[in-house]
């Protein structure tokens, strides 16, 4: 993908927030300790220059001159998206909006005049909208091919690389990443189920559902689903949640079984198993193995489920 398309897809998921209430800069009394409200520092020979809420600078007795509002741009920044700083700067330029930028480990915060809050939300916003010269990147749903395997493996260690169970940094390779490495040679691989999400030509999601059962009864076992980080949260795991759900009733398929939270799933219709009779492999599993009764579900069918081979360990 080339530098400026990236940068497109990068702005069509700006997601501009105004966090409330109003921020200075000033310079830190030299030996005074750190006070919690400060927000961003930098050190530099001549002394302490820290960022912080206008209240606790009044409260402190300290002088400055620039009143500011803070933006964050949600969208994750990264050494990778080359170009967006700049094209967010020329963007308020050309509004006369003067703006300081703060990296953050995970965004980018634009600090501008207070008065100049609402127009700069309202060219940011403009920014990230489609337009004739800078068409939205159209997100492709459409089934894995071999050659985008390395992709997806490359995608599952960067989504996984914090364990969705504890929430910590997960050492080495994430079990995940080798969990699909299998499910791809596996038996119970469908092809019509392993499906991509592509944007702007780069694969940004995808989810697997292999052949599972209960007793003798053949349904889908879901999982892993994983969206590159930088793009999570802007829709794009529900699109291949909905599609994936869309392609089992066209294939007559009777229900889908996962392993997951109990916050996300539900919002596609899943719901504990047990109330369907269908017991999770492991018992300590409970109310996070759901079930989605399609409309060929039929009743009766009842037992402990079983995933494929490489998910049943
Ligand atoms: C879980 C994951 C696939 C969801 O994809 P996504 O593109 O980020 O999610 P979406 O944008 O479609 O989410 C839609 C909604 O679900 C919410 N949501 C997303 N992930 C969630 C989670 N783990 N728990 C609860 N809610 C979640 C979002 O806040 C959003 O809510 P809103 O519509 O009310 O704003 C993705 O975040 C991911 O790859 N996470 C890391 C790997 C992982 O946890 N995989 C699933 C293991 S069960």
């Amino acid at each position: 993908m080339t530098g400026e398309t990236n940068l497109q897809a990068l702005l069509a998921t700006l997601h501009p927030v105004l966090r409330d209430g109003e921020y200075v800069y000033v310079l830190w009394p030299h030996g005074r300790p750190l006070e919690t409200g400060i927000q961003a520092a930098v050190r530099e020979a001549e002394g302490l220059t820290v960022v912080l809420p206008r209240e606790v600078a009044d409260s402190q007795g300290l002088p400055y001159d620039f009143v500011a509002a803070w933006i964050t741009l949600e969208v994750h920044s990264e050494m990778e998206a080359v170009g967006l700083t700049a094209a967010v700067g020329k963007a308020l330029t050309d509004a006369r909006i003067s703006c300081n930028v703060l990296a953050g480990f995970h965004h980018d915060h634009l600090l501008v005049p207070v008065a100049d809050a609402p127009r700069a939300l309202e060219v940011l916003h403009e920014l990230s909208a489609a337009s004739p010269d800078h068409p939205r990147p159209e997100l492709i749903l459409r089934n894995e091919t071999a050659a985008d395997r390395a992709g997806i493996l490359a995608l599952a260690a960067e989504a996984f690389a914090i364990s969705p169970v504890t929430g910590l940094a997960v050492e080495g390779e994430p079990a995940e990443v080798e969990v699909l490495r299998r499910l791809f040679e596996c038996e119970e691989y469908l092809p019509d189920f392993s499906v991509v999400a592509e944007l702007a030509g780069e694969v940004v999601g995808h989810v697997i559902s292999t052949r599972a059962w209960v007793g003798d009864y053949g349904l889908l076992g879901l999982g892993p689903i994983g969206v590159t980080p930088r793009l999570q949260r802007h829709g794009i795991g529900a699109a291949l949640m909905k599609d994936t759900i869309a392609r089992a009733n066209a294939a007559g398929e009777g229900g889908i079984a996962l392993l997951g939270s109990t916050e996300y799933y539900p919002r596609f219709g899943f719901v504990p198993a047990a109330s369907f009779g269908v017991l999770p492999p492991h018992e300590a599993w409970g109310e996070h193995f759901q079930l989605l009764p399609l409309a060929l579900w039929p009743g009766g069918v009842h037992g402990t489920f079983r995933y494929a081979a490489p998910l049943a360990g």
